[in-house]
């Protein structure tokens, strides 16, 4: 039997929609939201992604700027563009595009962006909030990830999730996220001895190692959703982590590469800077 396909290009069309809806109410209260994207260097698929952002906010009615900077810019000229954004009130939402070039400080450029701004969920007191359960900005691929895992409608009580990768912007806050849920969670790695037993448990099996078709059929329990966070070329083709044509003959639910879960990841992105143009409402 044939899994059922969690279709990130459909799911969003309705959410976008939705989006769209909310920034209209917000242009007629006389604010237009606000995404900043700091580009550093030429990264041929940063610049893709970065293309992609600018498209989605577009579709939605986001007022969007990208900050292109070579890849010579120093540390602390990045940061002086980040704190004229923090200050720059027709901005509510701010990214730096990862990876940055050799020799800039990640951790330091993120640590300069106000929290309220960070849109994309990295700044330490949003991982931080996330860890205690507290309201903040969720980062966008893993909130993507869960709204399509929701979007099966399996009650998550007590399953069995198996997250495979533990990087900060995905496999950690993804496994706080279904934790949240009441999903037992099983973080594997590069260091995992026999990975296949943890996964083969798993009800709920999400993968963000960046390894093409990484994840085989004999790897996957029998009606598990499946989701795929990676996004490799080979041979000019996009490809996930899992072996989608063996793995969809086995898993009960699977998002397919492309039209999955970066999709969903652009879409949530857009929706954590209403949410932040919401708020300075609120505030
Ligand atoms: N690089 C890969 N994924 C992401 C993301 O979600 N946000 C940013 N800023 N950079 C990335």
């Amino acid at each position: 039997m044939s899994a059922q396909l969690l279709d990130g290009k459909v799911m969003s069309e309705a959410l976008r929609g939705e989006i769209a809806l909310r920034v209209a109410a917000l242009k007629e209260k006389g604010v237009t939201p606000g995404l900043a994207v700091i580009l550093v260097g030429e990264d041929p698929a940063s610049q893709i992604y970065v293309r992609n952002k600018g498209v989605g906010c577009e579709q939605v009615g986001i007022h969007s700027v990208t900050i292109r900077l070579p890849e010579t810019t120093a540390q602390a000229e990045l940061e002086e563009h980040i704190r004229r954004l923090n200050a720059d009130e027709s901005i509510h939402g701010i990214l730096v595009q990862l990876p940055l070039p050799k020799g800039l400080d990640e951790a330091a450029a993120l640590a300069v962006i106000a929290p309220e701004k960070d849109v994309d969920g990295f700044h330490i007191q949003n991982a931080g909030k996330l860890l205690n359960g507290l309201p903040g900005v969720v980062a966008c691929t893993p909130k993507g990830a869960l709204e399509m895992i929701r979007r099966t409608g399996i009650d998550l009580n007590g399953k069995e999730a198996v997250v495979v990768g533990r990087s900060n912007i995905v496999g950690k806050p993804m496994a706080m996220l279904l934790l949240q849920q009441n999903c037992t969670v099983t973080m594997c790695h590069s260091r995992t001895v026999d990975l296949a037993a943890h996964t083969r448990r798993a009800d709920i099996l999400v993968a963000a190692v960046g390894k093409a078709k990484f994840i085989t059929a004999d790897m996957v329990k029998p009606g598990a959703v499946v989701i795929d966070v990676g996004i490799n070329r080979v041979d000019g083709k996009v490809v996930g982590d899992v072996d989608f044509d063996a793995v969809r003959e086995v898993a009960g639910w699977i998002t397919p590469v492309p039209g999955g879960v970066g999709r969903m990841t652009i879409t949530m992105l857009l929706a954590n800077t209403v949410e932040a143009a919401e708020r300075t409402l609120h505030a």
